[in-house]
């Protein structure tokens, strides 16, 4: 490494965890309009970088060796064991090569129909004139959907209900770790009195036992039926049961295959429900191109529910998620930790060092996108993303470790909206307070509540 690197510049000199703790995202968003490069912080012992340009998110994205997942993902693995969001190196390397087919577009083609019937199967349960928090209904649709994709079930079946049971319980216990991490570093630099002595986190941590025994149970039956029955199934559990290493022609072991489904169905419904939630709350705010969305889906559907086939015809129904994705990034941060000392814009990074790359701050931000703060799907017209720099837009990452369900969840988002557009308009119920919550996910704190109104 050159002798003249550049150290790092003085930390931020605001109390950077106070500020981060109240408000992360408008945090992330002023240090990048600030700093434009790359921003050191400090909480407690700890050093954070935020990457703020985007030669700097794409090489640390792309070096998956040097920069490794950080401590906020690392954290899941009681709940994910080894699955893709979590594992590195070679045996990652391994898996991501197994499951890839599994996800190429030919194969999740088939699970069209299903987004479309499950979501008509909800849309039979509304009635116009009633109250819906939609948010917690992209979140029950997209589980559904993941449920009977990934294991042939519906979530009203035992097993699924226990998974999904699951799931909520270990979410809660991710959010409480996250908060006492936050907590535990104001105390250390005196910003608050003692970590609060009430907080139950034996009992917290007894229930996500509990839960994760629960979930173990329930997907090693399903595989030991599987195999006992010689039949592995159409879905993504048979899929990724058949599958074949190319040099030894080994498949996953139960294990692997259990630790691939809970990846799964955690990184494959909430990030779509609330790009689903968002992009309601968009076009709610915003009638005329509501009526733009109306007018296409109009001109391609003609009130026929949508298939595989309209998808390349839907160009501002792409657009729509697309922009939404920009302004509420399901995922608004990515971290990884410097495994060596390194180099990134000629400074100094020592080895440990955390590495933000924020979609959020990105996303937003006026050198690439003009107006950013509007809502506009048709700044993506003429191929937007393809001119913008690597690592300005990446609501699914970038590198090796980009997202394995793009195309599921791309198709997943446009069906859902276009079914539901035709049948609904969704109307904002006034005076509530749309509190941004980002956990693992950029959710709505309260949920967001909507008035239904026949859409004839
Ligand atoms: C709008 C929806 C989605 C968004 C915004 C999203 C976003 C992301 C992002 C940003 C990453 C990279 C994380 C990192 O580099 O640290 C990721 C990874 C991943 N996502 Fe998604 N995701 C979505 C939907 C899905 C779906 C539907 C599935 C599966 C059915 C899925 C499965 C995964 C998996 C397994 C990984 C880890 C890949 C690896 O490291 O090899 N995601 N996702």
């Amino acid at each position: 490494m050159s002798q003249d690197l550049l150290t790092l510049p003085h930390p931020h000199p605001v109390k950077a965890l106070e500020e981060y703790s109240r408000d992360r995202l408008g945090f992330m968003q002023r240090c990048t309009q600030e700093y434009q490069g790359i921003v050191p912080l400090k909480f407690g012992d700890e050093w954070f970088c935020l990457l703020a340009n985007p030669d700097y998110i794409t090489q640390v994205l792309k070096d998956r060796m040097l920069f490794i997942k950080a401590k906020d993902i690392q954290q899941l693995s009681g709940i994910l064991g080894n699955g893709l969001l979590n594992s590195e190196g070679d045996f990652w390397l391994r898996q991501r090569r197994l499951a890839q087919p599994v996800f190429h577009q030919q194969q999740i083609h088939s699970y069209a129909a299903v987004m479309v019937e499950y979501t008509q199967r909800m849309l039979e349960t509304w009635q116009d004139g009633e109250v819906h928090d939609v948010h917690e209904a992209m979140m029950r649709l997209t589980l559904n959907i993941v449920m009977k994709t990934l294991f042939d079930q519906n979530v009203e079946d035992t097993a699924a209900g226990s998974i999904a049971h699951t799931l909520d319980v270990a979410m809660n216990w991710v959010e409480y770790q996250e908060a006492k991490n936050v907590m535990g570093a104001l105390t250390e630099i005196g910003e608050l009195q003692s970590l609060s002595a009430d907080m139950p986190h034996e009992e917290i941590d007894q229930r996500l036992q509990e839960a994760i025994a629960l979930f173990d149970e329930t997907v090693y039956a399903i595989i030991q039926q599987r195999r006992a029955n010689g039949t592995t199934g159409k879905d993504l559990l048979g899929m990724l049961m058949q599958v074949e290493d190319a040099d030894d022609g080994s498949r996953m072991t139960d294990k692997q295959l259990r630790d691939e489904a809970a990846t799964l169905i955690l990184a494959g419904h909430e990030t779509t429900a609330n790009a689903l939630s968002w992009t309601w709350m968009l076009l709610a705010q915003n009638p005329h191109i509501r009526e733009k969305l109306n007018a296409e889906l109009q001109t391609v559907l003609n009130g026929r529910t949508p298939t595989l086939a309209d998808l390349p015809q839907l160009t501002y129904t792409n657009w729509v998620i697309k922009e939404s994705m920009r302004l509420y990034p399901p995922a608004t941060d990515i971290s990884r930790e410097a495994t060596q000392d390194c180099e990134i814009g000629g400074y100094f990074i020592p080895k440990g060092t955390t590495l933000i790359a924020s979609q959020w701050a990105m996303h937003r931000d006026a050198r690439y996108f003009s107006e950013p703060e509007l809502f506009q799907p048709e700044r993506w017209a003429n191929d937007l993303e393809k001119q913008l720099p690597r690592g300005v837009y990446f609501p699914f990452g970038d590198g090796p470790r980009v997202c394995i369900g793009k195309s599921f969840a791309v198709m997943e988002a446009v069906l859902l909206l276009a079914t539901i557009a035709q049948k609904f308009q969704l109307d904002l119920v006034s005076d509530q307070h749309i509190e941004l919550q980002p956990s693992i996910t950029l959710r709505a704190r309260h949920g967001i509540k909507f008035v239904l109104q026949d859409a004839a």
